[in-house]
């Protein structure tokens, strides 16, 4: 309980009444905001793309591995205890990209024999259509079986026959595609995938067959070829985002210099796909890659961030100043790929030959990703020394539109240079969100500011960054984020947009315990998190121009009522608050100059339980958000009449429009 808000109790004691907060909104005055606002940002942090919303099902599908993480036969299983897997780098690979392959030997030349992949900590098995394929060397003149498992029972919960090739087999590498229809659902996520042939057809001299880039996909997000997990997308799509920044994050600097996210790596066929040694402690697929980053972008209607990469690897290596050439050449060719004419240019041909003649639209470029912290003070020097402007020159030049963002921000130390922003990634304990409120406040229009990666971490007076983050984002977390976010729409004209990171959580697999979306392979366990809540329904709101508050009692002194009001691009009136610090429920008398008495507007409340450390714990599943719509009348002076509970976010948006 805030001291401040104990002496505002006290006053109400001795006046006797609950005197309102009185708010008085002008139609005049205010910024127009800038033309994006809330956001998603994505890298495959702790198996949030591989194994999460990417959607293949098949772990370690082709084997892929590096120095750091030598390719290996994880998640593979023979039928029978008697076969042998090994794994081979056979003179002729797949492609160059997938050198490995698994090799399956049965002990004799008769009966059954095949592989079982126990995926992503297990898969989900029901009736629906799922897509997959493998790729297999070696004379056989049989059939193949496909079939969904339970891991526990064994019980076959779907199977197809897959035909060979018979006598066109031997030496070269085969495809095969199916169809896979499970007749039942299994019970729990703990499911496998198995594929057997006969042995006796095989007619290698050893009996033994290659096998290749192994996947299985369930239906995807609008039935992508190698696309999404629908659950999570769907969630997502609840977020009311605007704009997307990916591919990271840290993935995008890579462990050291020479494993950067490799944008031409991620394109074209999955058996082209090297994979990278991801920053998280495995080896990623980057089926995930730029193209599908740019669908998830589309399909959501998400205006584009891309992170390009600049040089810095997070081991604190950076490029020198004489080897930039490449580097910044890069990045032009990345976004060549993305935009450029199919027929007149290099990269806009490549793109066009792998299936999307037309162009896309970026007009956000991020220039690497928190260059100010890897390899400190060195690493940032190179950056604001030479690799931020020398790499901002050349996009200046040859792509005059987009606008550049330097991965840090004036908060950082960073000088932000004429025309371009910089990018602010808070991560903080509540108290410290709303203690900054004003931080915002004093930016000049000239220091443009993304949000890049925002959340509550730690409890007040937590201390240390590994020491005591907080298990789940809780409720009075999530309100001092909406506290913040607040700060930011005040400022809407300097503040480009807002997101908060990680957005997706394996609930299998993580230490980074922030999230807005906690999920397993069991799409029952997809939950949503207190932040999710307050995150989402600030966003369904989009102030685009704010509009100045009068609050009566002199300068606004918002603790404990933080606000905002502006006007949407049609003209209703919105007002957003937070109350933080407080026991009570504060009044609150509303109005908007030129919104008559009379006037309904619909007012969205959150609020928690008594508990300022609740949590939506992603295993009983239980939300503790309790959320409120209502339609509220403008009164007798034109003032909308409500209040606000202790630890609360609040949205009122008019359902009419107003002049302004
Ligand atoms: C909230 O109240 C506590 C307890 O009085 C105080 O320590 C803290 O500084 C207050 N936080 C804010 C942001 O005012
Ligand atoms: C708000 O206005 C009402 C009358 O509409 C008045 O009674 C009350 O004292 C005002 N509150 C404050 C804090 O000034
Ligand atoms: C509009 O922007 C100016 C300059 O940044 C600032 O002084 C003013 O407070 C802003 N108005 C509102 C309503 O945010
Ligand atoms: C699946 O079940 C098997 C057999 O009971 C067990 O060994 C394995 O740990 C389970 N896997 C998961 C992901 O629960
Ligand atoms: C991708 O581009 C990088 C940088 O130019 C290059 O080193 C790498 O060999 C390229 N990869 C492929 C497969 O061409
Ligand atoms: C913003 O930019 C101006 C000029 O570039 C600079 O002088 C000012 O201190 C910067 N910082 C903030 C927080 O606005
Ligand atoms: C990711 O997971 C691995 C293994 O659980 C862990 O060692 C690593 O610290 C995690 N990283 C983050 C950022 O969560």
């Amino acid at each position: 309980m805030a001291s401040l808000s104990r002496a505002l109790l006290g006053l109400l004691a001795i006046s006797g009444v609950s005197s309102a907060i009185n708010l008085s909104v002008a139609s005049k005055g205010g910024n127009v905001t800038t033309p994006i606002a809330y956001g998603l940002m994505h890298e495959d942090i702790n198996n949030s793309g591989d194994g999460g919303i990417y959607a293949e099902l098949i772990a370690n599908r082709a084997f892929q591995g590096s120095e750091k993480f030598p390719s290996n036969l994880d998640h593979w299983t023979p039928v029978n205890k008697d076969t042998a897997l090994s794994l081979k780098k056979l003179e002729k690979p797949l492609s160059k990209a997938l050198p490995y392959s698994v090799n399956v030997k049965p002990s004799q030349k008769k009966g059954k024999v095949g592989l079982v992949n126990d995926g992503f900590w297990g898969m989900d098995v029901r009736p629906q259509k799922y897509k997959g394929g493998f790729w297999y060397k070696g004379a056989y003149e049989g059939d193949f079986e496909v079939s969904l498992r339970s891991a526990i029972t064994g019980e076959v919960l779907g199977k197809k026959k897959v035909k060979g090739d018979g006598k066109k087999s031997g030496d070269e590498w085969i495809e095969k595609k199916f169809d896979l229809w499970p007749e039942k659902k299994g019970r729990g996520s703990n499911n496998t995938f198995v594929i057997e042939w006969d042995a006796e057809k095989v007619k290698t001299d050893d009996g033994s067959l290659d096998l290749n880039l192994i996947s299985l996909f369930p239906p995807t997000y609008k039935n992508r070829e190698n696309g999404l997990r629908v659950d999570l997308m769907k969630a997502l799509e609840g977020l009311h985002g605007t704009f997307f920044r990916f591919p990271g994050g840290n993935m995008l600097e890579g462990n050291t210099l020479d494993t950067y996210w490799k944008w031409n790596e991620t394109i074209g066929p999955l058996k082209d796909r090297p994979g990278m040694a991801g920053v998280w402690e495995y080896q990623q697929t980057l089926g995930l890659g730029l193209i599908e980053y740019m669908l998830w972008a589309d399909d959501l209607n998400l205006t584009p961030i891309v992170g390009v990469y600049a040089g810095l690897a997070l081991d604190g290596n950076f490029v020198k100043k004489e080897d930039m050439g490449w580097v910044i050449q890069y990045a032009l060719d990345e976004i060549e790929f993305l935009t450029g004419d199919p027929k007149t240019t290099k990269w806009g041909k490549v793109r066009a030959s792998l299936g999307y003649p037309k162009p896309w639209t970026v007009n956000y470029v991020e220039i690497g990703n928190e260059d100010w912290l890897a390899g400190r003070p060195a690493g940032f020097d190179s950056y604001k020394e030479y690799r931020f402007p020398m790499m901002y020159e050349a996009f200046k030049k040859k792509y005059p539109h987009i606008q550049i963002i330097a991965s840090p921000s004036v908060f950082d130390g960073m000088v932000i240079p004429e025309g371009a922003a910089g990018d602010y990634h808070p991560y903080r304990t509540p108290d410290e969100f709303v203690k900054g409120f004003n931080r915002f406040d004093s930016l000049t229009r000239d220091n443009l500011t993304l949000i890049g990666e925002a959340a509550s971490t730690h409890p007040n007076g937590g201390i240390g960054w590994d020491g005591n983050l907080m298990p789940f984002p809780w409720w009075a977390g999530s309100v001092a984020e909406a506290i913040f976010l607040i700060s930011a729409e005040r400022n809407g004209d300097k503040i480009i947009g807002a997101t908060y990171a990680p957005g997706l959580r394996n609930m299998n697999r993580w230490q980074w315990s922030m999230t807005q979306i906690q999920h397993a392979a069991d799409p029952a366990l997809t939950t949503l998190s207190t932040s999710y809540h307050v995150w989402a329904l600030l966003a369904k709101h989009i102030i685009r121009r704010t509009l100045p508050v009068d609050a009566p009692s002199g300068a606004p002194n918002f603790n404990p009522l933080y606000y905002v009001a502006g006007a949407s691009a049609k003209g209703s009136r919105i007002f957003k608050a937070s109350v933080y610090n407080s026991t009570e429920p504060i009044p609150v008398n509303l109005k908007f100059e030129g919104v008559p008495k009379g006037a309904k507007a619909s007012l969205t409340v959150l609020s928690g339980p008594a508990d300022p450390y609740a949590i939506n714990d992603p295993f009983t599943g239980v939300n503790i958000v309790k959320e409120e719509t209502k339609i509220v009348k403008a009164g007798e002076k034109g003032a909308f009449t409500f209040s606000l509970p202790a630890l609360s976010v609040a949205v009122l948006e008019t359902l009419d429009s107003y002049k302004l």
